[in-house]
């Protein structure tokens, strides 16, 4: 009881916040905190080579020795070093929305506590999971191709800090993506900021699309998105999650051109 109550007050607090103060979601931060901030958006990508010299807070975007996204082949691993162990078991209650430049979702947790949240362990550190955006077209590209979409799992320590994101390839396949059924179609707008729709989702679903990430490529890096702060582990899924056609088309669609322009790899320390 007590416990319901609170996430309800939790949902309530951040749909009114971010009606209030934040048109723009930064996908990488947790909801709250992006509310708080009452930060609105002052980069595109049309300019992500550049994004340095927007705002004296985004100079790691230009001076950073791991910024994201990077260019992968399949010679880097696959990797055995950082191996991560998942809990995403159960479903989650959470927010469905848009980040502004296609689909995400931030799962309901009572403010300050994400133990409850699934979680992802990796070099004795557990982190926890925050929710979800998708990117299209994706922002890694693998022997210079480069998928329809990408998937982002944002993690967070306990403090709420961001720790880890799990990126995933998404490409058209030949049937529907057990992960991608559980969101209601058509899917918010990416002019369409301010809506948000209640859904209960098994992000457990997400990694059995890419057989439990079973090979990954791992690395030091960012955000992806200013103020591109560093000190984030990146896990890479080798395998691709395949969409059916009608579900990628209904993700185009809820979506705008998201990719930042590639990284030069520097210190990332791939697979290492
Ligand atoms: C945090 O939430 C989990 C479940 O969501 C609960 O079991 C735990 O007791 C909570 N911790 C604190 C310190 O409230
Ligand atoms: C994890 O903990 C074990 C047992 O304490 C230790 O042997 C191991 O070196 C630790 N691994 C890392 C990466 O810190
Ligand atoms: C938002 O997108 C919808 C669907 O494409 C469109 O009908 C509407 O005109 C758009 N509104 C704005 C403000 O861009
Ligand atoms: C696949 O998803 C699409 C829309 O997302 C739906 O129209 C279609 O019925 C689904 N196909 C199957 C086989 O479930
Ligand atoms: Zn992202």
């Amino acid at each position: 009881m007590i416990r319901s109550a609170l996430i309800l007050s939790a949902l309530t607090s951040s749909v009114l916040a971010c009606a209030k103060h934040d048109n723009h979601h930064y996908p990488e931060t947790p909801h709250k905190k992006r509310a708080e901030a009452g930060e609105s958006r002052d980069w595109e990508y049309a300019t992500s080579y550049d994004w340095g010299s927007l705002n004296l807070d985004y100079e790691l975007c230009h001076t950073g020795a791991h910024q994201v996204p990077i260019a992968l082949t399949p010679e880097n691993g696959p990797a055995t070093s950082h191996k991560p162990s998942f809990n995403y078991a159960g479903s989650h209650d959470g927010n469905f929305y848009n980040w502004g430049f296609g689909p995400a979702f931030t799962i309901s947790h009572e403010e300050g506590n994400y133990t409850g949240n699934p979680s992802l362990t990796y070099d004795n550190t557990t982190v926890y999971l925050t929710g979800w955006h998708i990117h299209t077209p994706a922002e890694h590209t693998v022997a210079a191709h480069r998928a329809k979409a990408e998937l982002h799992l944002v993690h967070v320590d306990a403090e709420g800090n961001p720790a880890a994101v799990l990126g995933i390839r998404m490409e058209p396949g030949t049937s529907n993506s057990t992960f991608l059924e559980q969101l209601p179609t058509p899917m918010i707008h990416w002019n369409e900021t301010d809506s948000e729709e209640h859904l209960n989702m098994n992000l457990g679903l997400a990694l059995e699309d890419v057989e439990n990430l079973d090979e990954y490529w791992t690395y030091d890096g960012s955000l992806t998105t200013p103020p591109c702060s560093e000190g984030i582990r990146w896990f890479m899924a080798r395998r691709n999650l395949f969409t059916g056609l009608e579900q990628m088309r209904a993700v185009l669609r809820a979506s705008r051109f998201g990719a930042r322009t590639t990284q030069q790899i520097w210190m990332h320390n791939v697979n290492g």
